[in-house]
């Protein structure tokens, strides 16, 4: 059905002359009116719209409505129903398919006085039915392209389906591994965490087409700071972590043009974010300039009840609206109270018109008001979801996203012929867990497994033993799944299949919904009782390749000292199977690199390589002191290092040079190194730059990642690498409360991890 233009695109610029008491009416005609800029377009709708309508287009409903059948006539859904029809809902989340998104959509734009369109919004995370790596995962490629082609595929999927809004990508630095939701990012580092979210924008957003969704930068901000990796738990940190570490993401993505943002469920400086004006004006809309809208996160809005911060809904809407935040999400609190709260003068209505102005800006530019079935095309829906490129394009990034954690007595690559390899582990032959959390239209069942991904090897011959369930605690909605936490029943057929095998795959981990929103963990061990399988196959036969099904980092230590190859396999998503037995195989010659630190120790968390230098860092301690900042049981390093990774090559590093050793305001240097690949396999090799800044205004981490490259090198050939070093580079949040670079000395180093130690140094002037 075509679309009929509204009427208030051709009235609204007189209703705007009479409104501001103006006298130039410039004429009408629509081809005229259709070349408007969009701010003249916004303001042209917001001039017609009443306050309740204002409220409603800054209000959020989750689905609600089983749109084959009738209309609903109580109850909530009856609410809702009725707000749809007034025109007071401006968004919808979790409704997808064409035919339900049409059907919600028709009554917007057809049944309301204004016809203003819905935007659809879902937790487009990481796929929308082929299912790419989770982020966290992705983020180990380093790989901005592949990241970005990811997003890409997530977002046409999405698009075809309906929808015009991902919750994504989730920028929050994460360095505590027990917060379930570090799956959902790109892991510990601020520097990278930018790459990857300007990457992620433009994926999703592209050219803003009908293959695009827009994106929403989250969760703003401090979010992944829960005391204890609790999720949802209270967050307390420093203004200078707030600005050096956890805001740059925040910062990249809407420089990169992210269209929206969602502020989060934590508190900061005791004020939830949700009606923290600090964050929401003050940084994203004043100083970054920023000019899409602020969604809440899930009733956030009421939350600031619980919190102690309002003492009603009503007072929760006032603070919410006064702090900057322009939708509600699912509380209610816009749509019920808003325009009361601005007829008493509580709420300005410049307030509420600013953030109108600013979703129906983003509906502008995402095209909804020229077409608002822009995506409700059934044959394009039929056409587009699955298509085979988009499995080529995650079985892609998931090959890239595996990392090689260890590689002894030559196991890996996997001889292609008369091999007898035993499987062992129930996530080695399941078809659901690599789907990760946040799956979406994905069904259960539908990616491949290892094991499938190993039977299209066929010189070996393969014999499968479960071993142990992967013991899960509650991890499903609404419902209580506690797995085989103690049955070992199965070792004794695990240990037979070991025996008689030349090489044991053993798939041990974590189950997909293990890690997510809501699935905190207090014990970062391979749950149940998969350790203990592990050991007990290892006294039958050590010849095993551990790979590693999770979705945070794991402490492993026992596997790490007696386990010869270890391969990190994540949740890859669809196509997870197909990339691990790839790379198992050498097919894929691995180049992951690990974007969080792994413990060995749930003592360590937060355990993060960027950390600062303490007044008793240890060194040079005498060793009978314990006067110094450690553990008495375990050493301070983590168990690998942010920035790991093994590759079936081996990379040497040298002849580090510096263009010069000092530089001042507005000039640079560069350094460079060659990298040599003196194996006889091609491979990649994450080059990464680390910087310290050695006496500051306030203290600066021990070094920070402040460049990388991801480079392709033959066999016996040397490339030379290298990186620029400017004064925009070494900017920092100082004492000054603001951005700038402080004159002095610094350090560089340059390898393949965050511990190498080839250095050099240099000075900046000013
Ligand atoms: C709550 C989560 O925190 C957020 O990330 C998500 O986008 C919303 N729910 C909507 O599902």
């Amino acid at each position: 059905m075509k679309y009929k233009f509204p009427h208030y695109l051709f009235i609204a610029p007189l209703a705007i002359a009479l409104s501001c008491g103006g006298t130039k009416n410039t004429g009408i005609s629509s081809a005229k009116e259709e070349k408007l800029p969009i701010d003249r377009k916004v303001d042209s709708v917001l001039a017609l719209m009443t306050l309740e309508e204002k409220a409603g287009q800054m209000n959020q409903y989750n689905g609600f409505w089983e749109v084959t059948g009738p209309a609903p006539k109580d109850g909530a859904a009856a609410l809702k129903y009725d707000h749809l029809k007034k025109g007071w809902v401006g968004s919808m989340l979790n409704v997808k398919g064409v035919k339900d998104v049409r059907a919600l959509q028709k009554i917007a734009v057809e049944e309301t006085r204004l016809h203003i369109p819905l935007i659809f919004g879902f937790d487009v995370i990481h796929g929308y039915k082929t299912i790419s790596p989770i982020p966290l995962a992705e983020a180990a490629s380093w790989d901005l392209e592949a990241m970005q082609h990811s997003a890409e595929i997530a977002a046409a999927e999405a698009a075809a389906s309906g929808l015009n809004w991902t919750f994504a990508p989730m920028v929050d630095v994460s360095r505590d591994a027990r917060w379930g939701r570090v799956m959902e990012g790109a892991g510990e580092d601020p520097y990278l965490n930018s790459r990857i979210a300007e990457a992620r924008v433009k994926g999703f957003q592209g050219n803003l087409g009908e293959f695009s969704v827009a994106a929403c930068v989250k969760h703003f901000a401090g979010y992944s700071f829960a005391e204890a990796g609790r999720d949802y738990n209270t967050v307390d940190i420093s203004d200078n972590t707030l600005h050096n570490i956890i805001l740059p993401p925040f910062k990249a993505a809407s420089e990169a043009g992210a269209l929206t943002f969602m502020n989060s469920f934590n508190e900061l400086e005791g004020i939830p974010a949700t009606g923290n004006a600090y964050l929401q004006r003050d940084i994203l809309k004043d100083k970054w300039n920023f000019k899409g809208f602020v969604v809440s996160d899930w009733g956030s809005m009421g939350e600031m009840i619980s919190h102690g911060y309002a003492k009603d809904m009503k007072e929760a809407a006032m603070k919410a609206a006064n702090a900057g935040s322009d939708m509600d999400m699912e509380s209610y609190g816009f749509v019920t109270h808003l325009a009361a709260l601005v007829r008493e003068g509580k709420v300005s209505e410049a307030n509420v018109n600013d953030a109108v102005r600013r979703i129906l800006r983003v509906k502008f530019m995402m095209g909804l008001f020229d077409d608002p079935y822009k995506y409700c095309n059934e044959a394009r829906e039929q056409q587009t979801i699955g298509k085979k490129e988009f499995h080529d394009g995650v079985l892609d990034v998931a090959k890239k996203s595996i990392v090689l954690l260890k590689n002894e007595k030559n196991l890996l690559p996997l001889k292609k012929d008369g091999q007898k390899i035993a499987v062992i582990g129930a996530l080695a032959n399941d078809k659901t867990s690599p789907l990760g959390s946040w799956r979406i239209a994905a069904a259960d069942g539908t990616a491949v497994s290892v094991l499938e991904g190993l039977k299209k090897y066929t010189g070996n011959t393969l014999t499968y033993a479960k071993g142990a369930d992967v013991a899960v605690g509650t991890i499903a909605f609404g419902s209580e799944t506690h797995i085989n936490m103690t049955d070992k029943s199965g070792f004794a057929e695990a240990v037979t299949a070991a025996k008689s095998a030349d090489v044991i795959i053993m798939v041990l981990g974590e189950h997909g919904l293990q890690t997510g929103e809501g699935r905190s963990r207090a014990d970062l061990s391979l749950p149940g009782v998969q350790q203990e399988l592990l050991e007990t196959v290892y006294k039958a036969n050590p010849n095993i390749v551990l790979v590693l099904n999770n979705g945070r980092p794991l402490t492993i230590p026992w596997a790490a000292k007696n386990i010869p190859a270890i391969l990190e396999g994540w949740q890859l998503g669809t196509e997870a199977g197909n990339a691990i037995a790839q790379v198992l195989y050498g097919d894929y010659n691995p180049s992951g690199k690990l974007p969080m630190s792994f413990p060995k120790s749930i003592g360590q968390v937060p355990l993060y390589y960027n950390h600062k230098s303490t007044g008793r860092p240890g060194n040079g301690q005498p060793t009978e002191s314990v006067f110094w900042s450690h553990y008495i049981d375990i050493d301070n390093a983590p168990l690998y290092p942010f920035g790991y990774g093994l590759s079936y090559s081996k990379f040497e590093y040298s002849n580090l040079k510096m263009s010069s050793n000092s530089f001042s305001k507005d000039g640079k240097i560069t350094v460079s190194v060659d990298v040599k690949n003196i194996s006889g396999v091609e491979g990649k090799e994450v080059v990464q730059l680390y910087l310290q800044d050695l006496v500051a205004s306030v203290t600066r981490p021990v070094r920070e990642l402040k460049g990388f490259e991801l480079t392709a090198i033959r066999a016996g050939q040397s490339k030379t690498v290298t990186f620029t070093i400017d004064e925009k580079l070494i900017e920092f949040y100082t004492a000054n409360k603001k951005f700038e670079a402080e004159p002095g000395d610094f350090k560089l180093w340059i390898g393949g991890d965050s511990n190498t130690t080839m250095e050099a140094s240099f000075t900046y002037t000013n």
